[in-house]
């Protein structure tokens, strides 16, 4: 069983992604919260209502950052709603959170996993900060595999995708470690979306399949009034997808990122650089990534 760490800013698609890794036979060895989607106390309620409803309370969680590292948050209310899963109620958990402090569980976790994967589905903020407290963290993580970046189409400004944009200091700095990285970038994600009516298909008769309905009922409604057309993207379970199978990258390139970091209009934007620092996914084979989204529902 491959083990991982999923760091998350617990919206819509964190929520499927999180039931992903755990009905696809990954060894979840914790769940590290931040700020992004939602604030980082709502982020840490969804992850333990999550988790409750797939009946893995079992899985320690731990709180992270609240602020990205120099910038205020910004919302994303409109796509995740008030609660950050798109206002969809599920039962609350009976536990609470652990008390370790995010970066510290993430280097405790990492100490006893040498090679451990850590996928992470949100801003970058835990991930930096654990390092810069933790230098060891450069040789105990085996691979991050990031959610995050935009080649050449974003989703909060024109160039600049949600996770970087959100604390764009926190992805320089893990771009500037020595940790395998894998990015999964915003751009074949748009190019991987499920129309309604196959999803619906995907998703019958299945208690799991219906919360995954409900909650891309908003990020649906968005795609048709910006797309025309009623379809579900998958960022961060695409992310979670290559964790589990890496046959869901059709196509990667190896190359290099960088942030841009001054206060202009490219502020957030991922500039893609000559270098072999990263290797980013390009295409999904989208059969691959529908047969993982399947076993979800089971
Ligand atoms: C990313 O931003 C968030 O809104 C999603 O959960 C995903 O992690 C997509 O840009
Ligand atoms: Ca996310």
């Amino acid at each position: 069983m491959k083990k991982i760490i999923i760091d998350t800013d617990c919206g819509i698609d964190d929520a499927i992604a999180i039931m992903m890794a755990v009905k696809n036979g990954l060894d979840v060895l914790g769940i590290t919260t931040v700020s992004g989607n939602t604030e980082v106390n709502q982020v840490t309620e969804n992850v333990l209502r999550v988790l409750h409803f797939i009946g893995r309370d079992d899985i320690l969680v731990y709180k992270g950052a609240h602020k990205p590292t120099v910038k205020n948050r910004v919302e994303s209310v409109k796509i995740h709603g008030k609660n950050g899963l798109g206002d969809v109620k599920i039962e609350k958990a009976k536990r609470r959170e652990d008390k370790t402090p995010a970066p510290v569980a993430l280097f405790e976790m990492a100490k006893e996993n040498p090679g451990v994967t850590v996928v992470t589905l949100g801003p970058l903020t835990n991930i930096a900060m654990a390092i810069n407290l933790y230098p060891e963290l450069e040789t105990l993580i085996g691979r991050i595999i990031s959610m995050g970046g935009a080649l050449y189409q974003g989703n909060v400004t024109r160039f600049a995708e949600f996770n970087f944009f959100f604390d764009p200091e926190a992805a320089q700095f893990v771009f500037d470690t020595k940790i395998p990285l894998t990015i999964v970038p915003w751009d074949p994600i748009l190019k991987n979306v499920i129309l309604e009516k196959e999803l619906l298909n995907i998703v019958k008769g299945s208690k799991v399949g219906e919360f995954i309905l409900n909650l891309e009922e908003t990020p649906m409604t968005f795609m048709e009034q910006f797309y025309g057309m009623r379809a579900a993207v998958f960022p961060d379970p695409v992310a979670m997808a290559y964790a589990i199978s890496e046959k869901v990258a059709k196509h990667k390139i190896i190359g290099n990122m960088e942030m841009e970091l001054n206060k202009n209009s490219l502020r957030g934007a991922s500039i893609l650089k000559e270098g072999e620092r990263m290797e980013i996914i390009t295409e999904i084979e989208p059969e691959e990534f529908k047969r993982l989204l399947v076993n979800t529902t089971r």
